[in-house]
């Protein structure tokens, strides 16, 4: 098994860092939270911006994010702490305890050292137990899910976290192989998924498990879930000025993003035939670009990884 600190291959590269530390413009003295510290990439960059002066509140759910904390730690000479857990509760309780925030990070998804390190079954592209968890405690695996969730149930997710066209015939395929014996092992669901595919539409869009993955990632987790509670939270956290920015790698995820952040940018939502404002509603944030923020193709070229990022954010309005 790879030490946590390993260069090279399970190295995450921080996805559009430079447009992270533009919209965020931190400053000596503000409080940072990095709610998907991951290797501490982006916080890496963000942290320089404080100058040796402000807090630093990194959150991941996944344990093995400590090592690299603790590298972070030593190098960048502010206050800062780790909080293991959920972002979408550990946000909610900062909130709830008075904590103000200058600037908040999301970096959505898996990091690159949880999809190289082939016993967290990140990966169809290696043979590994099927687990998936981000946080290596959580109740459910894929495992659990694709050997206990019944057949319409997998369709569904596969259909709608995967936008998989072979959803059904998956499923089915699932359902009949696991009657047989569990399915245990990334290898074994990869060989199902390509054999419930027709052959001619087998590598027509990418590899063909590759959306079945993503949609189990989404499901094991409950990433949909933890985003729309985790936004609310990350705004009521901010101070009247304090930026949030949330880089997402799905059309899912980036809608959830869009609307909120649209909700939360208009001001009056009186029906439009009242004549005068009745509600008095006024914006909460201000969104710091109309569109998402794309990747250069410079950025995609050298990290491909980056490709289907989409960074949006705000800065919260004065009360
Ligand atoms: C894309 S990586 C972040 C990489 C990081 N920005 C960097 O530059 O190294 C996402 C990280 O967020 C964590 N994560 C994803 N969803 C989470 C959640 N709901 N709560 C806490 N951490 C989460 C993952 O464990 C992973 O380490």
């Amino acid at each position: 098994m790879p030490s946590a600190l390993q260069q090279s291959r399970t190295d995450h590269v921080p996805v559009l860092a430079a447009e992270v530390r533009e919209l965020l413009a931190v400053r000596p003295g503000d409080t940072v939270v990095d709610a998907t510290f991951g290797a501490g990439g982006h916080a890496r960059v963000l942290a320089a911006d404080l100058h040796g002066e402000g807090r630093f509140i990194a959150i991941d759910r996944d344990p093995g994010v400590r090592p690299y904390f603790e590298r972070f730690q030593r190098e960048a000479r502010v206050s800062a702490r780790l909080l293991r857990g959920d972002f979408a509760v550990v946000l909610g309780q900062l909130a709830e305890n008075g904590v103000r925030a200058d600037a908040v990070l999301l970096d959505l998804g898996v990091s690159s050292m949880q999809i190289d390190r082939p016993e967290r079954g990140f990966s169809y592209a290696v043979d590994a137990p099927l687990d998936m968890r981000m946080d290596p405690a959580a109740d459910v695996s894929a495992r659990d899910i694709v050997n206990e969730w019944d057949e319409r149930e997998l369709a569904t997710i596969f259909r709608r976290y995967g936008e998989e066209r072979f959803s059904r015939q998956i499923a089915r395929a699932i359902v009949r192989r696991r009657s047989e014996r569990p399915i245990e092992r990334t290898a074994e669901l990869v060989e199902t998924i390509k054999a419930a595919i027709p052959a001619p539409r087998r590598f027509g869009d990418g590899h063909p498990a590759k959306r079945v993955f993503q949609a189990l990632r989404i499901a094991v987790n409950d990433e949909l879930a933890a985003l729309e509670q985790a936004l609310p939270a990350a705004l009521s956290m901010l101070r009247p000025g304090g930026r949030l920015a949330v880089i997402s790698f799905h059309s899912l995820e980036d809608r959830i993003v869009k609307r909120f952040l649209a909700a939360q940018a208009r001001g009056c939502t009186c029906p439009p035939d009242l004549p005068v404002c009745v509600c008095g509603k006024e914006p909460a944030v201000r969104l710091l670009a109309r569109k998402a923020v794309r990747p250069s193709p410079q950025e995609t070229a050298e990290n491909p990884r980056s490709a289907s990022a989409r960074l949006r954010a705000a800065v919260k309005t004065e009360d």
